[in-house]
């Protein structure tokens, strides 16, 4: 096979053109990447969500002796009305499991903190400890200071061993009544070190990738299953005790320690472009998840409250890029952010049935925001079912309101991404330009494979050569955790102690850390003309103006090795290569190897079932 360079003008590749979404979905946010490691910290689960949840959902009292109840009289916080009161606690304590265990370091720092209040004068201290799944104390310290009103005390504690799965477990100096709430546990170290912050591991993973930006917080978290579940903003901002926490449509809760500033200061910390999503008024149409297809028809937030609704959506940009003298960007400031975020789009829907219902509200928030923030791109909606009526509804609403970007979602075979290479490049250039938010390759069982992985690097392949078109790409969901998700495949699996990312992972992070700014023609000319063959080798040669880099990308998914020649003598010589990286493995294997790429003499030698990138330094491109 030949790969020749063709006459033919470069195209300009979006700078945007991969990044990540992250949704609160399989525990990616709480008992996830949200460093918090006590679970139901303010005591606010709830049965009326799910059935064996309650209040004190993953606490315990250590004794029998030892009362622990609930309280709502006089709370911290109106927004978080429900706190733990403990008496006849001399009899030991009360203990939090976490999130299925909480998993410490040996000699590593954890910040407690606790809004506590006694009953009686007596002085009352707190000894706050770890567990070991034996009993033992791992680590201990004292708070002393507790007082009639809530005020919120801090320790560190530092783990003597490293295990796993230990407990905490708060001890009362007397039997007298104590109030508790807000029970936090936080490793110091942190992504970035930021307080409230990421588990560094996590995000560490992520940041590999090198994303452009990050789409938050869904998804269907977005919208909500229902008016009383949508994700509103402001219930997320501010001081933890203030936020108001939220059942999440995937079946668990949110705490929304999480935030909107913590994932703007993530996209911040991550440099990346924060590309949030806002419900466009709908909630509970995706039929999908949970059979609202009808009652979708008609749901949506009532027009007499949508006037307020888009004030949220304005009031969301504000405080993203408002100055301090400004109502919302003065809350940022006020939250530890002077600066502003300079958010650029947002996303405004999510694959929403596009019903007469939601182009109502749509319109009212798309006018709203371009009116007052022309700067800020919106991103709308193709709809739920990918190619089917919605979406081509989707597309021709777009297109009438010519909306400048809109965001396509689709989970579809590896054949389908096989079949279907020249799917962009048929895109009409006139008409707004494609986020695809959400993408995987999926087979039967719900697994990242060589051959998925291979697909999906493909498609981005393709999607290099028409980055005119579509502008930004994430692939979906980003996070699972082993034991609770809700979806597979996953890009990153993980659990209290380590972090697994698939096959998918290793080629979205080979793409993201070999962009190009410029798609530059070219062509493989394979010695088996049969379209089969063809079909399974996919290219994209990019260059990059930064870098100064030339980038050859190759995915062969024959069974066969493949013998490329890079046109060399004239164009290319190999002492100018700057690094190969080639993975590969059998299609239904879990895991791409690093395989040992030959280049020799202009020839490239692509493994069956393999992933080559290729950088070259870019004078060496005789034009
Ligand atoms: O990525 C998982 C889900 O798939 C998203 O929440 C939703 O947008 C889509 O249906």
């Amino acid at each position: 096979a030949k790969l020749r360079f063709m006459e033919k003008a470069p195209r300009k590749i979006s700078d945007l053109l991969l990044g990540v979404f992250f949704e609160d979905i399989n525990y990616a946010a709480d008992g996830g990447i949200y460093g918090e490691l006590v679970q139901n910290r303010g005591f606010e689960y709830s049965s009326a969500d799910r059935r064996e949840w309650n209040n004190l959902t993953s606490w315990k009292a250590s004794h029998d002796e030892v009362k622990l109840y609930i309280d709502s009289m006089r709370p911290l916080h109106q927004n978080n009305p429900h706190y733990a009161v403990v008496t006849n606690g001399l009899h030991g304590g009360i203990m939090n499991e976490g999130y299925g265990g909480i998993a410490v370091k040996k000699g590593e720092a954890y910040n407690f903190s606790i809004f506590a209040r006694r009953a009686s004068s007596r002085r009352q201290v707190l000894t706050i400890s770890l567990l070991d799944k034996h009993g033992k104390k791992i680590a201990s310290s004292t708070i002393k200071n507790i007082t009639g009103d809530w005020a919120k005390h801090k320790v560190v504690l530092i783990a003597s061993v490293s295990v796993p799965d230990a407990a905490l477990i708060i001890e009362m100096s007397n039997n007298d009544r104590v109030d508790l709430d807000m029970v936090s546990l936080f490793p110091a170290k942190t992504f970035k070190g930021r307080e409230n912050g990421m588990r560094s591991d996590l995000a560490e993973v992520i940041a590999a990738m090198k994303p452009k930006f990050v789409r938050f917080p869904g998804g269907c978290v977005a919208h909500g299953d229902g008016l009383d579940n949508m994700y509103h903003w402001k219930n997320t901002i501010g001081p933890l005790q203030a936020r108001k926490p939220q059942r999440n449509l995937w079946g668990y809760q949110q705490s929304y320690g999480l935030g909107y500033l913590e994932y703007f200061q993530f996209c911040e910390d991550l440099d990346a472009e924060p590309v949030p999503v806002v419900a466009a008024g709908v909630p509970c149409q995706n039929s999908a998840h949970h059979h609202h297809a009808l009652a979708g028809q008609q749901c949506g937030i009532p027009m007499e409250h949508m006037d307020d609704y888009v004030q949220d959506v304005l009031d969301l940009i504000e405080f993203a890029n408002g100055d301090k003298s400004t109502k919302w960007g003065g809350k940022r400031a006020e939250y530890g952010h002077p600066e502003p975020f300079n958010l650029k789009y947002i996303g405004v829907g999510n694959e929403d049935l596009i019903t007469e219902v939601f182009k109502e509200r749509f319109k009212m928030i798309y006018e709203a925001v371009k009116a007052k923030y022309p700067e800020v791109k919106v991103i709308g909606t193709t709809g739920p079912h990918f190619e089917g009526t919605d979406y081509v509804e989707g597309w021709k609403f777009a297109s009438q309101l010519d909306i400048p970007m809109v965001d396509e979602h689709y989970y579809v075979s590896p054949g389908w991404y096989i079949n279907n290479q020249e799917f962009y490049d048929k895109y009409d250039r006139e008409k707004p330009q494609v986020y695809l938010g959400e993408y995987a390759a999926h087979i039967p069982g719900g697994v990242s494979t060589v051959e998925t992985a291979l697909a999906e690097a493909m498609h981005l392949c393709n999607i290099e050569r028409n980055a005119d078109v579509v502008t930004m790409t994430s692939y979906a969901p980003l996070l699972a955790k082993k034991g609770f998700t809700q979806w597979n495949p996953d890009l990153i699996y993980f659990d209290n102690t380590s972090v697994s990312p698939t096959a998918g992972y290793e080629i979205q992070k080979l793409f993201g850390n070999n962009n190009g700014t410029e798609y530059i023609f070219t062509d493989v000319e394979l010695s088996n003309r049969d379209v089969n063959v063809k079909q399974r080798v996919a290219h994209s040669v990019v260059r990059n103006e930064k870098t100064g880099e030339i980038i050859i990308k190759v995915v062969n998914m024959l069974p066969t090795d493949v013998n490329l020649n890079v046109d060399s003598a004239s164009l290319l010589t190999t002492q100018a290569v700057l690094e190969i990286q080639s993975l590969s493995g059998k299609p239904d294997s879990k895991k791409l190897e690093t395989s040992n790429p030959v280049f020799q003499g202009g020839y490239l030698k692509l493994a069956p079932y393999s992933f080559t990138v290729i950088k070259f330094r870019d004078n060496t491109l005789k034009k």
